[in-house]
């Protein structure tokens, strides 16, 4: 069996003017299914570039990506549509919800873009809403619902299409740090039950729940393995930033 995400020398290289920014210079990262990283850094480190790179909503400059054992670089725009359809549950850090549409509907939508029939939309809507607490909640609007249960709401979504990694890109960042700690454990949860999830977060009391950490700093990975280790490297890569 392949890895399921398989990074081999990624550049990403951004023009601004006459300078060259390498959001990403040289990622190597193998990620298994099952696992559950956390991928950690300073603000402009380049977190976010490689989340989306994993989850094809970008594509390196240089460099191969394969995902599941396919090499997605000479993927078209639809066909890359298809892959994050079918194998990528996203959750943002703005849950990202459709204000018009109920909890359901939003929950459905991927499952409609991904051609399931009515019938099986609603069967796994209503299952991806019971697994985050919510199905009580299936007709009322995104607006009607507190910070953390919206959170849930978009869990539910990633959920819904049964993805083969979810990805969540700073998931706590907009919540208190209880509700926070309630999304964390829904995460958890969903890592027991033997799904791949990349978590991405800039606090480090955080990353230490997932049982793999990935630090990058400017652009580079400086660290990859259990969180105990990272506290050292993580205190340096703060020192570097003060001294900056
Ligand atoms: N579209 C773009 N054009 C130019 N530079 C970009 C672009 N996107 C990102 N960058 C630069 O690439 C670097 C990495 O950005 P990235 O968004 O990956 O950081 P991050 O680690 O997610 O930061 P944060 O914690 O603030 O979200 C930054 O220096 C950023 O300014
Ligand atoms: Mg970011």
């Amino acid at each position: 069996m392949p890895p399921l995400v398989e990074m081999k020398d990624i550049y990403k290289i951004y023009h601004m003017g006459d300078t060259e920014i390498h959001a990403l210079d040289g990622i190597s990262l193998t990620i298994e299914k099952g696992e559950f990283v956390a991928i950690v850094g300073q603000s402009g480190s380049g977190k976010s570039t490689c989340m989306n790179i994993i989850g094809c909503l970008d594509v390196p400059t240089r460099g191969t990506y394969r995902l599941n054992g396919k090499d997605i670089s000479k993927y078209s725009d639809d066909e890359l549509a298809m892959v994050r359809n079918k194998m990528l549950g996203f959750i943002f850090q703005q849950y990202n919800l459709l204000p018009k549409l109920t909890v359901e509907e939003n929950v459905a939508l991927p499952l409609l873009y991904g051609g399931y029939s009515d019938r099986e939309q609603k069967i796994r809507a209503h299952a991806a809403l019971k697994k985050v607490g919510l199905d009580s909640k299936a007709k009322n609007l995104p607006t009607q619902l507190s910070g953390g249960q919206q959170q849930r709401v978009s869990i539910a979504r990633a959920l819904a299409g049964d993805p083969s990694v979810i990805l969540a890109d700073e998931p706590t960042g907009a919540l208190d740090s209880r509700t926070g700690r309630e999304v964390m454990t829904f995460l958890r949860n969903l890592h027991k039950e033997g799904n791949t999830i990349v978590l991405i977060t800039h606090d480090n009391s955080i990353a230490a729940q997932a049982k793999r950490i990935v630090r990058i700093t400017d652009g580079r990975i400086v660290y990859d393995g259990p969180a105990e280790g990272d506290k050292i490297v993580a205190m340096q890569d703060r020192a570097g930033e003060d001294e900056a």
